[in-house]
C-alpha cells in the first residue's frame, strides 16, 4: 500500500487530492455519486460576509480545451454557512475548508473570525484572486501590497491553517506568493482563473453578461505548472497545485513541479466522481515506480 498522506501545516490530508472552489458545491449534493470520505479535502463555494446574486446569465462558455465562466461569487453568505451548511457536512469524514472573499481586507477578516468558530473547519482557503468581480477579488492578488494587507487582517484573528488562494493574471506569482508568507500565510493555492474572453460572432457580442470571465481546465495546465513551478521555489511553505488536473498523470506532474497536494476544478463537471479516480489513479501509478509515499515526488523536478 502506498502512503498518500501529506500534510499542509496542521492540517493531515489522508491523500493529496481535493475539490476546487466553486466547482464541487459544498460536497453533500455529490453524496450519493461520490463516496466523499475517499476525497483529501473538500474546498466549499466562495463564501462571503453578506450574500452575493452573482453575475446576470449567461456566465458560463466553452472554450476550446476549457471554459470562461463569470459566475461571480453567488453565495447566501457566511451566517447562511453556518447555519444550514456547517450542520449538514461536520461529521462527514473528510476535511472541509472554507473558501472566503471579500471586499476589503476588514470584511475577509470578519468573515475568516466566524469561520474560526466553527470546530470542523480546520482551514481556510482565501480568495483574493477571483476575476469576476467588481468589489474585492482578484484587485487584492495582482500587487503584493494588497495581498499582503489582506492575509494581515485575517491572520490577525485566525488561527487555524490559512491557505491563500493566488491569481495568475499578474507578472511575478512567486512575488505576491512571498508578500502572503511574510504575512503568515500557512500555505498558497494556484492557480485561480486566467482572464479571458470569447465572442458571439453571430451577434457581434461577448458570450458572458459581464464580457470577460476566468478561464479553466486543461487550457490551464502549462500556465499552471509553471506558476507552481516557480513559487514551489520561492516560498517555504507548501504549495497547492491547480489547474486543469484531468487525470492522475497531470495530478502527479503537478507534485513534481512542488505542490504537495493538488485540487481538481472543472473535470468535477464532466465526472463528479474525478477526484477519487485521480487518488486511485496516483496510487497505482506510484506503485508501479516503486513509490512507497507520494512525498517522494514532491519537488522532484527542479
Ligand atoms: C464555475 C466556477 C466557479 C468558481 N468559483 C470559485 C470560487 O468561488 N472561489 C475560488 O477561489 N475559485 C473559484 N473558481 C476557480 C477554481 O476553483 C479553480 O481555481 C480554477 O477553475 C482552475 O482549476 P481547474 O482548471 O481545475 O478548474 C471557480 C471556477 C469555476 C469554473
Amino acid at each position: 500500500m502506498v502512503d498518500l498522506s501529506v500534510n499542509i501545516h496542521h492540517l493531515k490530508l489522508a491523500n493529496p487530492v481535493m475539490t476546487a472552489s466553486g466547482t464541487f458545491g459544498y460536497g453533500v449534493e455529490f453524496s450519493d455519486l461520490v463516496p466523499l470520505e475517499e476525497i483529501g479535502g473538500i474546498i466549499v463555494k466562495g463564501t462571503t460576509l453578506e450574500r452575493r446574486e452573482g453575475n446576470d446569465y449567461p456566465r458560463m462558455a466553452e472554450t476550446a480545451s476549457g471554459m470562461l465562466n463569470c459566475v461571480g461569487l453567488q453565495n447566501k453568505g457566511v451566517d447562511y454557512f453556518c447555519e444550514h451548511i456547517y450542520p449538514e457536512i461536520k461529521d462527514i469524514p473528510t476535511h472541509f475548508i472554507v473558501n472566503v472573499s471579500g471586499s476589503s481586507p476588514e470584511r475577509y477578516a470578519e468573515c475568516a473570525s466566524r469561520i474560526d468558530e466553527l470546530e470542523r473547519i480546520p482551514a481556510i482557503e482565501l480568495n483574493i484572486s477571483c476575476p469576476n468581480v467588481k468589489d474585492g477579488g482578484m484587485a487584492f492578488g495582482v500587487t503584493c501590497e494588497g495581498a499582503a494587507s489582506v492575509v494581515k487582517a485575517v491572520r490577525k484573528v485566525y488561527h487555524k491553517t490559512l491557505i491563500v488562494k493566488l491569481s495568475p493574471n499578474v507578472t511575478s506569482i512567486a512575488d505576491i506568493a512571498r508578500a502572503c508568507e511574510a504575512e503568515g500565510a500557512d500555505s498558497v493555492s494556484l492557480i485561480n482563473t486566467l482572464m479571458g474572453m470569447a465572442i458571439d460572432i453571430e451577434h457581434r457580442c461577448p458570450k458572458l453578461s459581464i464580457g470577460t470571465g476566468g478561464l479553466s481546465g486543461p487550457a490551464v495546465k502549462p500556465v499552471a505548472v509553471r506558476m507552481v513551478h516557480d513559487v514551489a521555489k520561492a516560498v517555504q511553505i507548501p504549495v497547492i497545485g491547480l489547474g486543469g488536473i484531468m487525470t492522475a498523470e497531470d495530478a502527479i506532474e503537478f507534485m513534481m513541479a512542488g505542490a504537495t497536494a493538488i485540487e481538481i476544478g472543472t473535470a468535477n463537471f464532466i465526472d463528479p466522481a474525478v477526484t477519487v479516480k485521480v487518488k486511485n489513479g496516483m496510487a497505482q501509478w506510484l506503485e508501479c515506480h516503486g513509490c512507497k509515499s507520494v512525498k517522494e515526488i514532491i519537488g522532484v523536478v527542479k
